[in-house]
């Protein structure tokens, strides 16, 4: 059994494979949180100490013991109101607007699977062979009809627990959640390090780690969607941890809209990591009998340091949280059209792309922006989704028959969230767009945003993009959304602090239609590259795209970053012309193939009649390669061997069962006359022997995972080169 109760003492124990989770009720009706560690038996209340820390710590009235308050002890859902002065969960305002609450324990109940959240992204599972349980603790203030049922998602094989809560007014007066976030873990003791993943348009999750010193260290999005400047990802670790040592915790939100996270650290020493929505123009208002859900955490634990920790996040969402057809099928190769041609193609170059894309080995094209309404640049038509005949010289269908009969299946790119001012949909439903009566409206790309808080606007955009994936066939979409949400005013919302958290409901409502509508379409999450990285958006669309930025070399920072919360299989990554298109570097094709390899939505996005012969049948052999190691890329464990500041990068998948596995490195240290530099791989199997497939050199895996394999010396700037070890 993954949970056990203690009925008498009211204590909770979550065991998943290799971690145990430990609450229990204490004897006022709080809700206290024990331990989150290596799994284990036992009662760990002994954690919590009482004794006198001042009468300056608050106790609630009925208490009255100075031994005891909520502003140190470790809780499951801090709430605002009853002398915890650290960052609370929940803030609640009642009729009157007053602050504060309550919350105590009323009621408990296990259920066999995994919860789902309406409407909402969440871990799933498959049925009693996946073990998973729910225990559901309800927490309640009858004062003001204030009910928070918190959820408790055990995922045992996944060595995963997620975390949701359901707001409820049970009361018969209105209230309004002024603040609401997911989860907490409370640590009586320790010192932290957090790491968070910070970035920017084409730079996006880069690796930050800092001491979780007093105070709080907070990073989040305010910007309406989850964001390329921070992640809706935070690990915290002991402050020795490696890749192979130490503990480390992370907390993952299955959300797309903005987000907060949280490390603070108390005046006793202690530390509250949380997670939640964006407390930035969120006030929502509940009616009687009316609900809000905060959106799920997922949470896992590792005592062997980072790598296990992304290995265990990387099974659950690669299995649990993406979805479809497309979760456990080879990705096709694909060629897309952007960097070849912008805003700049016709039908007939299209096909004649496509031609040689075929010749190849390429199994897709993707006809990204330019093909509809009358967009010829980004200053226009978005909202306009109809195919523009002309510029195709022909239907979408005649087209997509023409890349058909080359052997190639056919992708497409919208825009759905968005508007231009200039474009039919804006001059018919101006009020469509999120805009401030009276204030002109603020600009990204220059676009506004659909209000997809309301449900006709959604409608239209849904029969408009059916109507033309109805059109032809088509097995790709990719789904774009280049820019944030500014201006916050929706014309028909009866409150504005709920318009933020309805658009990304919204957004979640247009995707699952479709999603049910297309199964068998492979849809590719994009935010003007990876600006809206989340498992959220996973759990509609396989892979994103991970990075508008194709430079090797920054796409091993941006890669890596990626690779501690997200798997390989949902990392949209391609070859592109040289010199780069965003920072004019020149790295070798050798290294961009590589690179690109590294994730499970490989692809080009150069002119393919641009490039030498040469270059061709580079990209030939890398295609062969790419379809040999393909299967390993997206269902191996990960390991990081090396990072982004190292002499070389290099990563490694091992397949499930040890008998294959796949290094990526590429040279970074450029040197003349140079010394050798090495790579140790892991997680092969002891006493087993291993022959490197291109060379047919053997390794004993021992001597491998302990003095590594030297790579070549003197080579060309930037090298790439993949790997592959067949166990004997
Ligand atoms: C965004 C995407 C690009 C491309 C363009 C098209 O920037 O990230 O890949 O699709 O939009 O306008």
């Amino acid at each position: 059994m993954s949970i056990v109760i203690d009925e008498a003492t009211l204590t909770f124990t979550l065991n998943t494979r290799s971690a145990t989770y430990q609450m229990e009720v204490d004897p006022h009706g709080y809700l206290l949180h024990l331990y989150y560690g290596t799994r284990s038996k036992g009662r760990m209340d002994y954690l919590i100490t009482y004794a006198d820390r001042s009468g300056m710590c608050a106790t609630p009235h009925d208490v009255r013991d100075r031994t005891w308050s909520l502003d140190w002890l470790p809780q499951e859902f801090p709430f605002d109101g009853a002398g915890d002065m650290r960052s609370p969960l929940i803030r609640v305002r009642d009729a009157r607007g007053i602050y504060g609450c309550d919350l105590r324990y009323v009621r408990h109940e296990v259920r066999e699977g995994k919860y789902a959240l309406p409407g909402m992204p969440a871990v799933y599972d498959e049925g009693p062979a996946d073990g998973a349980q729910t225990l559901s603790v309800t927490l309640a203030d009858p004062r003001i009809g204030l009910e928070v049922e918190l959820l408790y998602g055990v995922m045992p094989e996944l060595d995963v627990i997620c975390r949701a809560a359901v707001v409820r007014n049970a009361g018969a007066e209105p209230f309004t959640v002024d603040r609401l976030q997911t989860a907490c873990l409370d640590f009586t003791h320790g010192n932290f390090d957090v790491i968070t993943f910070s970035g920017r348009h084409a730079m996006e999750r880069r690796l930050d780690r800092h001491y979780a010193d007093h105070g709080s260290f907070r990073v989040g999005s305010r910007r309406g969607m989850s964001s390329g400047q921070y992640n809706p990802f935070m690990i915290l670790c002991d402050r020795n941890a490696t890749e192979n040592s130490g503990r480390a915790w992370s907390m993952s939100f299955v959300w797309s809209g903005g987000f907060d996270a949280e490390a603070e650290r108390s005046q006793y020493a202690e530390t509250r990591m949380q997670m939640g929505l964006a407390d930035d123009r969120f006030s929502y208002p509940l009616a009687p009998g009316e609900e809000l859900i905060a959106p799920e955490v997922i949470m896992t634990y590792s005592a062997t340091g980072l790598g296990t920790l992304s290995q265990n996040l990387h099974r659950c969402i690669r299995t649990r949280v993406v979805r479809g057809e497309w979760r456990d099928r080879p990705r096709p190769v694909l060629l897309n059209s952007w960097e070849a041609y912008y805003f700049d193609f016709t039908g007939d170059k299209l096909v004649e792309l496509a031609e040689k894309a075929a010749e190849l080995g390429i199994e897709m094209l993707v006809m990204d922006d330019g093909w509809f309404g009358a967009r010829s640049d980004d200053f226009r038509a978005l909202g306009d989704w109809y195919v523009n005949e002309e510029k195709l010289g022909g239907t979408l269908h005649e087209l997509v028959e023409r890349v058909n009969a080359l052997g190639l299946k056919f992708g497409i790119w919208v825009e759905p969230e968005m508007v231009s001012e200039d474009s039919n949909l804006y001059r018919t439903h101006p009020d469509w767009a999120l805009a401030i009566p009276g204030k002109d409206p603020v600009l990204g790309r220059d676009q506004l945003v659909l209000d997809f808080s309301r449900k006709e606007v959604r409608d239209n955009i849904y029969e408009q993009l059916c109507a033309v994936f109805d059109q032809a066939n088509i097995d790709y979409v990719k789904w774009d959304c280049n820019r944030n949400i500014v201006d916050l005013y929706s014309a028909t919302a009866t409150d504005q602090g709920r318009v933020l958290y309805d658009y990304t409901r919204g957004l979640y409502d247009v995707l699952e239609r479709l999603v049910q509508r297309y199964p068998h379409i492979l849809f590719e999450g994009c935010s003007a590259g990876g600006c809206r990285f989340d498992a959220g958006m996973l759990y509609y669309t396989p892979q994103i795209w991970t990075s508008d930025n194709t430079d090797a070399v920054n796409r091993l920072a941006i890669q890596y970053g990626t690779s501690f919360g997200y798997p390989a299989s949902t990392m949209g990554a391609h070859v592109s012309a040289c010199p780069n298109e965003i920072n004019w570097r020149t790295t070798p094709i050798s290294a961009r193939g590589t690179v690109a390899m590294a994730g499970g939505g490989f692809g080009y996005e150069l002119d393919l009649l641009d490039l030498p012969e040469r270059a061709c049948e580079h990209i030939k052999q890398q295609i062969a390669l790419y379809h040999k190691i393909e299967g390993v890329v997206r269902e191996g464990s990960y390991f990081r061997l090396s990072g982004p500041a190292d002499e070389a990068c290099a990563w490694e998948f091992v397949s499930e069962d040890g008998s294959m596995a796949v290094v990526g490195m590429v040279l970074l240290l450029i040197e003349g006359y140079g010394a050798a530099r090495y790579v140790t791989p892991r997680g092969l199997t002891p006493g087993a022997f291993y022959r490197e497939l291109t060379t047919g050199a053997v390794f004993a895996a021992d001597a491998l995972m302990d003095s590594g394999f030297p790579l070549p010396v003197n080579a060309e700037p930037y090298m790439g080169r993949i790997y592959r070890f067949e166990r004997l």
